[in-house]
């Protein structure tokens, strides 16, 4: 078997697991979230079951929006088993962390496509459209790593922008295959994205919202504009330098992505980074692959918090050195920490102008902003993030 294929039969395997975890989350919602509530219920004394006599109408319509949260997923699988022969050999069960997956995709796509959560994608679109409109022509090719369930694509592609999306979770990806192109209508569907949070909630409807998704109807939105495509794998892989990055469980050494990085040089005039910037464990890889793919000139928004994601783990990775040519491996290190160099913003905005060669356009911080939150404000505690917002012009033409 060569390289491609045994590349795509890896792929089918993690594709098929998250396919299975949308067929099976009413089972296992039903059963760790739904059955554990109904027995704490029954095992509560006569007495304090008088105390909450509308618990038993919850627990009733817990179980009717679980059920309904299935539909969505059978949908997606089944749109998913259009385009994948799930051959039995292929079949791995998916576990606890696929499964919760799966249960926090429903805060996703409610942050993406519905109409409640418009205020949230707006903290980034209220910043960024004006300044496209004023200073990047239409038909620019935009690169938007972390690119989710794809929204952020359908928005600036009906600006006339060419959209590339890269994105490594097939829990995402799956998904938006299916609100891109099954040709959804508008509000077609009904999911309640918050019936696995227990806490906070003012008043029990609330936790039980009833969300209708899509709010657009993008396969006919889409068509006439600028193009829109999503790139499966991870940024630094796809789109990062062949030289100078150390091989790493992001970023590996084979040909088929030699090419792919080798292609994506100078190839982009804007990168955002929408809520992604601190997802990986060497930030200094992303900065490397942004200025990377930037045409000279070009842009790179930014626009999050700072939660690194790898803060608190204690895994570690395999890393080493690779020349390219010979393919000689130097430098391996089996345990570099996944955590480390959780950079400032006030580091990166350093970094940027003073060895990178971006010119600073835009700054703010301290904007608070939600991520799948509830819209209903009075009813839920949850305050949101704290995001950082810039905007770099990169000119390769200045002296670091
Ligand atoms: C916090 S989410 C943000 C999603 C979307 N941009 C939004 O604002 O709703 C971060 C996304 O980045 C993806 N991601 C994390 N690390 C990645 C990597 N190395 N390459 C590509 N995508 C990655 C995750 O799967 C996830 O979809």
């Amino acid at each position: 078997m060569d390289e491609y294929e045994l590349t795509n039969q890896r792929e089918n395997k993690a594709i098929a697991r998250v396919i299975i975890s949308f067929l099976k989350y009413e089972e296992y919602t039903l059963k760790e979230i739904y059955s554990l509530r109904v027995k704490k219920w029954e095992s509560i004394s006569e007495r304090q079951k008088l105390l909450i006599p509308n618990y038993p109408k919850y627990l009733v319509s817990l179980k009717a929006a679980i059920q309904e949260n299935g539909k969505f997923f059978k949908s997606v699988a089944e749109y998913a088993m259009q385009s994948i022969n799930l051959a039995s050999e292929e079949i791995v069960q998916p576990n606890n962390l696929d499964m919760s997956k799966t249960c926090s995709l429903l805060t996703q796509v409610y942050r993406e496509w519905s109409a409640e959560a418009i205020s949230e994608r707006s903290c980034l679109h209220s910043r960024l459209v004006p300044f496209l409109k004023a200073e990047v022509p239409s038909e620019a090719d935009i690169l938007i790593p972390g690119c989710g369930t794809g929204r952020l694509l359908v928005d600036l592609g009906q600006m006339g922008y060419n959209c590339e999306g890269n994105e490594y979770s097939y829990h995402m990806l799956l998904v938006s295959q299916y609100l891109l192109n099954a040709g959804l209508n508008q509000n077609q569907t009904i999911v309640y994205p918050f019936i696995h949070c227990f806490s906070h909630w003012k008043r029990n409807e609330d936790q039980l919202s009833p969300i209708k998704i899509p709010d657009i109807a993008a396969c006919s939105l889409s068509k006439g504009k600028g193009s829109m495509s999503i790139c499966a794998g991870s940024f630094v892989d796809c789109y990062g330098r062949n030289q100078g990055t150390k091989i790493s469980s992001h970023y590996t050494f084979s040909r088929r992505m030699q090419l792919s990085r080798a292609k994506a040089e100078n190839s982009k005039d804007v990168v955002i980074t929408n809520f992604f910037i601190d997802t990986g464990s060497n930030i200094l890889d992303y900065l490397d692959t942004i200025v990377h793919v930037l045409k000279p000139g070009g842009i790179w928004c930014n626009f999050g918090p700072l939660l690194y994601h790898f803060e608190n783990d204690h895994g570690v990775e395999t890393t080493y050195e690779v020349n390219p040519y010979s393919g000689f491996q130097d430098k391996i290190n089996d345990y570099t920490p996944l955590m480390g160099i959780e950079l400032s913003s006030d580091d990166i905005i350093h970094i940027a102008t003073n060895h990178l060669n971006f010119t600073l356009i835009q700054r703010e911080s301290g904007i608070t902003c939600g991520y799948g939150r509830y819209a209903g404000l009075e009813s839920c505690a949850m305050p949101g993030y704290l995001c950082h917002f810039w905007i770099l012009r990169w000119n390769p033409t200045n002296e670091s």
